[in-house]
């Protein structure tokens, strides 16, 4: 280990804590990302993992769950055994009910200290958000929010179910943890490509020029998935695509194509900008959610040639749920650079296949210098920004066909952000290390949540009230056709393809 990292290694926590550890997210993201952590040599040698769940399980019993997890994964990549052993050592498992306090006091016991310097611990809340509160009271009645300023809490998204939980969540976090020590996280600002773009607007003085209302038409972000709600119907039956994703996950994708440029990249510089955007976001008032936002459910289709049934027959799902899995939404962001530029925002689970987008439309050239050719009307320029499953740019600019007429054809200029022998990083990889080393800039401040809660609020607030009906679509299609009304003309459409 190096000098820089033994420094940094001070302010390392000895103990993470996982709470749902045998839960979805635990299962799917965490623990592969921290075995990535440990692949990579990016643990401090004294760090131990705490899984806490329901099951009367064992720590053996627990050991044979994340080698099988693990397996395919180690066999893919011909990981050395002793990198699975090593990760394997650092894990106990505790049986806890999180609404008892006896399991906080066990927990507490349990904790290791860090040599002469103490215990320091991260709680990660892989939790239904419903027991948030819960835990976190519970974490302060065993002393568990001590020492403050080293143990960490790190919250999942979405944070609260609206604007005023939120807030509520917020006050309860204030009450029981400093703001040093929350970690609100949204994983989509993981994404390399979503650190790519902060690159790609910033540190190339040939974009930044074109960035604005003079010459972009509108924006497009999608994020479509081609899965279903899995095991996860008693969560997502109760948030809904936009609770899902588009309060948290598209608007920060927002906030990161829109934000100026800040002094610094530092957390709060970052911040700042991405709230500043937010709070330019003109309110969408009750007469007009309808113009600016609609809602869908998927019915049963075909999705890569397997049949997928609807939602309403997904495994614990009443029928007659009016959620929506998918949802889409237009926001004018009223500022000096955006005004009057349209941002169409997209999502929805079991489209035809997984495909995260921002697409950027720029305007008509302002002469229709060849209107008296064969070319009766050039498509737009666009800027493709592909975010999963591939991590690419594109630019489509035409170029003359060659042949005695004057005839244009678009040219894709494409470019991998990967060299062939690079491999992607998991979002949670890069936000887990920033968690353990202490970095907040890429987690979420509250203020954030809070004005995307507003921005969102009012459609909530409507598609709460209007429950008779929803529209539908079939899976394996792109969405409901009432998505094309949120456009504010003919020619714009719905970008599907790279
Ligand atoms: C999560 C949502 O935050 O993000 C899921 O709760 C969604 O519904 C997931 O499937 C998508 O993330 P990723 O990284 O797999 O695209």
């Amino acid at each position: 280990m190096d000098a820089a990292r033994t420094d940094q290694s001070q302010n390392e926590p000895c103990s993470f804590v996982i709470f749902g550890a045998t839960g979805d997210l635990a299962t799917h993201k965490l623990l592969p990302a921290l075995f990535d952590l440990e692949r990579v040599e990016r643990l401090v040698d004294d760090l131990s993992f705490i899984a806490l769940a329901r099951r009367s399980w064992t720590t053996d019993d627990w050991l044979e769950h994340v080698r099988t997890l693990l397996k395919d994964k180690i066999e893919q990549s011909s990981i050395p055994q002793e990198v699975l052993n090593r990760f394997l050592a650092r894990f106990r498992y505790l049986q806890a009910d999180l609404n008892d306090t006896e399991s906080y006091r066990t927990l507490a016991a349990d904790l290791t200290a860090c040599g002469s310097t103490g215990s320091r611990t991260v709680f990660y809340l892989a939790i239904r958000p419903a027991d948030f509160v819960t835990v976190i009271k519970n974490l302060k009645a065993a002393g568990l929010n001590e020492p403050r300023g080293m143990n960490r809490v790190v919250i999942e998204k979405p944070f609260g179910e609206d604007l005023e939980s939120a807030q509520v969540l917020n006050r309860v976090l204030h009450q029981n943890f400093d703001e040093e020590q929350i970690y609100r996280i949204d994983h989509f600002l993981g994404k390399e490509t979503v650190q790519n773009l902060l690159v790609f607007r910033f540190a190339n003085t040939i974009i930044e020029p074109l960035w604005n209302r003079n010459f972009i038409d509108h924006v497009q972000i999608t994020v479509a998935e081609s899965i279903g709600i899995g095991k996860r119907a008693g969560y997502y039956d109760r948030a809904g695509a936009l609770r899902d994703m588009l309060q948290n996950h598209l608007m920060q994708l927002l906030t990161v194509v829109a934000m100026e440029p800040p002094p610094a990249l530092e957390a709060d510089a970052l911040r700042d900008e991405k709230v500043k955007v937010l709070r330019s976001i003109r309110p969408i008032g009750k007469r007009a959610v309808h113009a600016h936002a609609v809602r869908a459910q998927y019915t049963h289709g075909s999705i890569d040639g397997q049949s997928v049934v609807g939602y309403q027959q997904e495994e614990n799902i009443e029928l007659g749920s009016i959620t929506e899995t998918f949802a889409a939404a237009k926001f004018y962001i009223d500022n000096w650079r955006w005004r009057g530029v349209p941002f169409y925002l997209r999502t929805g689970k079991r489209m035809p296949r997984q495909h995260s987008m921002i697409a950027i439309r720029f305007k008509h050239p302002p002469q229709q210098l060849f209107r008296e050719t064969p070319l009766e009307s050039i498509d737009p320029n666009w800027i493709l920004l592909s975010i999963q499953p591939e991590e690419s740019m594109h630019m489509e600019i035409h170029v003359k066909q060659p042949g005695l007429d004057m005839n244009t054809r678009v040219m894709q200029m494409n470019a991998s952000f990967l060299k062939t022998d690079e491999q992607t990083l998991d979002a949670y990889e890069t936000l887990l290390l920033d968690v353990i080393e202490g970095d907040r800039s890429l987690f979420i401040r509250f203020d954030e949540a809070e004005w995307a809660w507003r921005v969102i609020d009012p459609i909530l607030k409507f598609w709460t009230v209007e429950r008779e009906y929803i529209p539908t679509y079939p899976a394996g299609s792109w969405g409901p056709a009432e998505a094309n009304r949120l456009f504010d003309s003919d020619d714009q459409i719905w970008r599907n393809e790279l």
